[in-house]
């Protein structure tokens, strides 16, 4: 198992391009499953997440080929319904070809998504909303059996939460559905806007997106078309607590700051500078950083959840207290008994969090649990006294692109063994 050697205290310094969102690619080449001819999906990040989902397609008899940051896709001829038990457990959000599958295929069988590292991750949503579509869905033995026995037609569909995934698998359902599909109280993050742009590319009808109602008008088939992957804003926000939390000046390329609308306040509460530029997010960190105060994670534009990881290591060395409250997922705080082992004074209860700020953060050995936890560990390590070593990197690599070799470039003390 690789480990990440840190040792902490160097100023951040310089520009990095912000690499494509893996939460957008992961949703799109899902979709792609719809299409027949070429996709051309570019600025597609090389994570094992987003290998996973490729391999899936792979599996299901679809044509997947990467190079460098673009994938060539080509569904023309998909001859298998279901996905095994071994591609499903290799990432949650698996679940998404649910509704690209039965979609395609009119028949669809997945091993039930387990739950993962930060919760439960129920798929109610998504099941509730196949069913109202038409969808016959059985869980057995650990497995979904869904088909729909007269294609899948559309419907009006209001959430009880505004899922992402499910806002997701229900849009992809909709595209080859019979009529029109609305989704009222829908997710409204971005990758929900990107993934629409895409299947409006391929000939979907779908208004909407990033509003509280979605409206897919059911076409009869989709073609393959070119599309390029927006920024992911959770590694932005990650880079910019790295370079905070270090007292450094960083410049990202291709960050979207109407995408980080919760989380830049945040930034200049700690006493960073920013600025908005044409085609990035400049930061000048102070010396010594403020406490944000009181954080809720809400649906978009509310501050993300995946971001709370990340604030709660700069947290960790603000001077105050910071309290983040984790509205979305039920075990978000794994990161924080590690923290607690480099020096931080950290408490949880349920799902609130309390942030005494401290002078030094130390190395210390830490073991990442989760894709954001890992995140928050190494933005400790960065500011620690002496040497940190984080095992867990797997972790990492599902969700941020050469992590190492970025942070290395803008002056940290950062290498894999
Ligand atoms: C997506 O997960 C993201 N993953 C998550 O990012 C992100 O944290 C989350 O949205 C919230 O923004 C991908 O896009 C691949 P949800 P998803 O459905 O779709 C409950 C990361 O670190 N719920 O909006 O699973 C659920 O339990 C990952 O990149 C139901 O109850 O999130 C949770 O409490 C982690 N029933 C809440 O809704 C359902 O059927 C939010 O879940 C579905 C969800």
């Amino acid at each position: 198992m690789s480990k990440l050697i840190i040792t902490g205290r160097r100023k951040l310094r310089g520009e990095a391009v912000v690499q494509g969102a893996k939460n957008s690619a992961l949703p799109i080449i899902a979709a792609s499953l719809l299409t027949k001819g070429e996709n051309l999906i570019f600025n597609c990040p090389q994570l094992s997440d987003v290998e996973a989902s490729c391999d899936i397609l792979r599996y299901l008899g679809c044509r997947v080929e990467r190079i460098d940051r673009t994938l060539l896709i080509a569904c023309d001829a998909p001859d298998k319904n279901d996905i095994p038990d071994e591609l499903m457990r290799r990432t949650r959000s698996s679940i998404v070809f649910l509704g690209a599958i039965l979609a395609r295929m009119g028949r669809a069988r997945l091993s039930f998504p387990g739950g993962c590292e930060i919760g439960s991750r129920p798929i109610d949503i998504h099941l509730s909303a196949l069913r109202e579509m038409g969808a016959v869905i059985r869980e057995r033995h650990g497995y979904l059996n869904c088909h729909a026995p007269k294609g899948l037609r559309g419907r009006k569909i209001p959430l009880p939460f505004p899922s992402v995934g499910a806002t997701e698998d229900i849009m992809i359902a909709a595209c080859l559905a019979s009529g029109t599909t609305t989704i009222i109280n829908a997710a409204r993050e971005p990758e929900i806007c990107d993934l629409a742009d895409y299947l409006n590319k391929c000939g979907a009808h779908i208004y909407g997106a990033g509003e509280g109602t979605v409206v897919i008008d059911g076409v009869g088939s989709l073609r393959g078309a070119a599309h390029t992957v927006m920024p992911d804003r959770i590694a932005a926000a990650t880079l910019l607590c790295c370079g905070a939390v270090t007292g450094g000046e960083l410049l990202l390329r291709g960050a979207v700051p109407s995408h980080l609308g919760a989380v830049l306040p945040l930034l200049e509460k700690a006493g960073c500078e920013l600025s908005v530029l044409p085609d990035g997010v400049g930061l000048r960190a102070p010396e010594a950083l403020k406490a944000p105060g009181v954080v809720r994670t809400m649906p978009y534009p509310g501050f993300p959840t995946d971001a709370q990881a990340p604030f709660m290591a700069l947290g960790a060395v603000a001077r105050g207290t910071t309290v983040f409250i984790e509205n979305i997922f039920e075990n978000r705080f794994l990161h924080a008994s590690e923290l607690c082992r480099m020096g931080a004074c950290i408490r949880t209860e349920g799902r609130v969090a309390v942030i005494e700020g401290v002078e030094r953060l130390y190395g210390a050995k830490v073991e990442a649990r989760d894709l954001r936890g890992a995140a928050a560990l190494v933005i400790a390590a960065l500011c620690a006294e002496d040497e940190t070593r984080l095992g867990g990197v797997c972790y990492l690599e599902r969700g941020y692109e050469s992590l190492e070799q970025t942070l290395s470039s803008l002056g940290a003390d950062i290498r894999k063994i």
